[in-house]
């Protein structure tokens, strides 16, 4: 690696250690330390996961600058936002830290979370692009979970960081989030590396539904995994269903409430249609069978098909002769 990730990367470990320090050791942190205790986290968690807290004020800043750390490194780090006069404050202040961790383990980034939800700040603040942290790249907590990921050829993609901290304490470890909902293409290559099958559990909300879309669109082009989509009963993310009913009850899920890609997509498709409406019925009839003929197994799209014959009372015959081109150009 070059010198200056070289600097960058112990420059990290430093705030990262300050942090965390001031987060569990200290009384500017203490309001931090609940609201994680409050959410479930227990102390082994907090420093398995480097979480952190930044206090009000300028902190890091004056922390290195009493080292006599150079300038220009502090600039180039993302860590502080820099003034029109060119003065650095602070990027992060008075929340809670995530610590973005690369393959390896060194600390890249951080996303800073708010304790109160009475404001209109925004929930997380994130540390922008920078020579340690290409967004596009990084899956959070790949480091930790890859072995469990390589025993298991089997990896659990979430949204965000709670979901994956929560799954990890309760003991599932084979898991990683996008941080967000735009999976990228990158991201999908680092888990087809690493795992035969992928279970997908976004929220159940719009935004974490039609990621998951989007998910399995990408990870189907990428053809390295089969892929899964855990349904989690009603509106609870995976953090609130690790806590509510841990981890047997989620690893239930993943053998009982999962959809195959292709009921997912039906699901998906009718999701708002009004399909007492001929013209969208027809439309969602034909978008369906586009669906049905990605289906690799004969005897699976058959019975998709089969479904959309008795709910439309079409024939068969004439479901098939729609689909026959359709397979015909996927070879
Ligand atoms: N996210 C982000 N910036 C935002 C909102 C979300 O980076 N403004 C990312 C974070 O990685 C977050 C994930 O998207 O963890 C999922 O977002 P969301 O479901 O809104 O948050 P939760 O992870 O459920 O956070 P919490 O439980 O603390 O509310
Ligand atoms: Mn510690
Ligand atoms: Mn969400
Ligand atoms: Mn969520
Ligand atoms: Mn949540």
């Amino acid at each position: 690696v070059s010198a200056d990730v070289r600097e960058l990367r112990e420059l990290y470990a430093d705030a990262t250690k300050l942090y965390h320090h001031l987060l569990v050791n200290t009384a500017a942190g203490e309001q931090g330390l609940n609201y994680l205790h409050g959410r479930g986290l227990d102390d082994g968690t907090i420093d398995a996961f480097m979480l952190g807290f930044a206090p009000e004020g300028n902190v890091l800043l004056n922390f290195f600058t009493e080292q006599g750390r150079d300038y220009q490194l502090l600039r180039r780090s993302e860590l502080f936002v820099e003034r029109d006069d060119g003065s650095l404050v602070d990027r992060f202040s008075n929340r809670i830290l995530f610590t973005i961790r690369d393959r390896s383990g060194h600390p890249i980034a951080y996303s800073g979370r708010k304790m109160s939800s009475d404001d209109d700040q925004p929930k997380y603040i994130n540390s922008p692009e920078s020579p340690l942290f290409n967004k596009s790249q990084e899956l959070f907590n790949f480091d930790l979970a890859r072995n469990g990921i390589r025993q298991a050829k089997e990896v659990i993609l979430l949204e965000g960081y709670m979901d994956v901290i929560a799954a990890f304490q309760a003991g599932v470890t084979n898991t990683v989030a996008s941080m967000g909902t735009s999976l990228t293409p990158e991201q999908v290559q680092i888990l087809g590396r690493n795992a035969e099958k992928i279970f997908i559990s976004y929220d159940a909300d719009h935004a974490g539904q039609a990621a998951t879309k989007r998910a399995l669109d990408m990870i189907q082009k990428d053809g390295k995994m089969a892929a899964q989509v855990v349904h989690i009963p009603g509106t609870q993310d995976p953090d609130e269903f690790f806590r509510a009913e841990g981890a047997d009850a989620f690893k239930s899920l993943l053998q009982k409430n999962v959809e195959t890609p292709v009921a997912f997509g039906l699901r998906y498709l009718r999701d708002g249609r009004d399909l007492s409406n001929q013209q969208e019925q027809l439309s969602y009839i034909s978008d369906a069978i586009k669906l049905i003929a990605g289906e690799r197994e004969p005897v699976v799209r058959d019975r998709f098909l089969r479904q959309l014959a008795d709910e439309f009372s079409i024939s068969l015959p004439a479901l098939n002769e729609q689909l026959r081109p359709l397979l015909l150009q996927q070879t």
